[in-house]
């Protein structure tokens, strides 16, 4: 709801991909849990979806950003308390967006991480789109549309971000310190990831998996060839992971882990990081059908947070067409 003095925080999760519990960890529980503190604008990148064309394709695009809509409310997002949207609900994104890309020097976007190994992933022969390229400068349009003073993204958008002020010059990163980034089970040097999950098997569990899948996943994670939590020895990427997910979820700190868990068997560890994902897997999902279930609640929730999206949004594209000189 719209009261003067909160703080204003815009976040969103790009449409690339299925859900899983590292977006949960890093993001959408943390945005449920500042619902109260901050006045939230919270969206389905969905035209920043367009940039990976082969995380698309095949299959129909609008029905994958329902179900994320529809998961961030399974999650625990209120929408009468925060403004949900799809992107491209509001049009002022793609507006600003080019306002925005005809701002920014091409050096900075070819600096993007992302912008490098995406590049590099996509498919060479079908070309990597411009869009990919001009990513960071739409991201500024949506942070710059609500006049976000923070923007909580996990580590790997940081850069985008820091981009966002050099091109905006108007922003805060509020980052969650542990477990904004969740590794994948099957490769904790990997950050666990929604195109990664496509192709590799046991690297996510994805928030509709069903459970007794997102348990053999986790039990099945990659840690050493110790048998047991050694905490003196130092913890492999894979245990330490591990933790980091339990303490996410249950709201822990690592004393506590090393407590209860050092020296304790690796299946121990596993069986009690699986009972909790299994948990709350079967919470979201039995909000989540609910919601998917009734279609028109869903369409109304739908254009209500677009409508209260765009009545922001379109004063500030007013003003920034005023800025480049298109209107008087
Ligand atoms: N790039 C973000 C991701 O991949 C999604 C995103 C788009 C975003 N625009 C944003 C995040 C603006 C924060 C602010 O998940």
């Amino acid at each position: 709801m719209t009261s003067p003095g909160r703080k204003r925080v815009l976040s969103g999760i790009t449409a690339t991909g299925r859900l899983h519990i590292g977006n949960y960890i890093g993001a959408i529980s943390l945005w449920a849990e500042n619902q109260d503190t901050y006045e939230n604008f919270l969206f389905v990148a969905d035209l920043h979806a367009l940039t990976i064309p082969e995380a698309v394709a095949g299959t129909s695009l609008r029905a994958r950003v329902e179900e994320i809509f529809a998961l961030y409310i399974a999650c625990g997002i209120d929408p009468e308390q925060s403004t949900l949207f799809v992107q491209s609900d509001v049009h002022e994104h793609a507006e600003l967006g080019w306002l925005m890309t005809c701002a920014t020097p091409v050096s900075w976007l070819e600096r993007s991480t992302q912008f490098k190994t995406k590049g590099k992933i996509a498919d060479v022969d079908a070309g990597v789109g411009a869009g990919l390229l001009c990513y960071p400068a739409l991201q500024a349009a949506d942070i710059l549309l609500y006049n976000a003073d923070y923007v909580p993204v996990g580590e790997d958008q940081q850069q985008h971000v820091e981009m966002s002020r050099d091109i905006a010059r108007r922003f805060n990163a509020l980052i969650r310190k542990s477990g904004s980034r969740i590794m994948g089970l099957d490769d904790p040097t990997a950050k666990m990831s929604k195109s990664l999950a496509e192709r590799q098997a046991g690297h996510a569990v994805a928030l509709l998996d069903p459970p007794d899948q997102a348990r053999r996943a986790i039990m099945r994670a990659v840690t050493d060839s110790r048998p047991a939590v050694d905490f003196g020895a130092g913890l492999a990427l894979g245990v330490d992971n591990l933790l980091t997910i339990l303490e996410c979820l249950t709201g822990t700190t690592r004393a506590q882990s090393q407590e209860r868990f050092d020296g304790a068997r690796y299946g121990a560890l596993k069986t009690a990081v699986a009972d909790v994902a299994v948990d709350l897997l079967t919470d979201i999902q039995g909000r989540y059908h609910e919601i998917v279930d009734d279609r028109a609640q869903l369409a109304k929730l739908l254009a209500h947070g677009a409508d209260r999206a765009r009545s922001i949004a379109a004063g500030k594209l007013a003003q920034a067409y005023r800025a480049c000189g298109l209107r008087s």
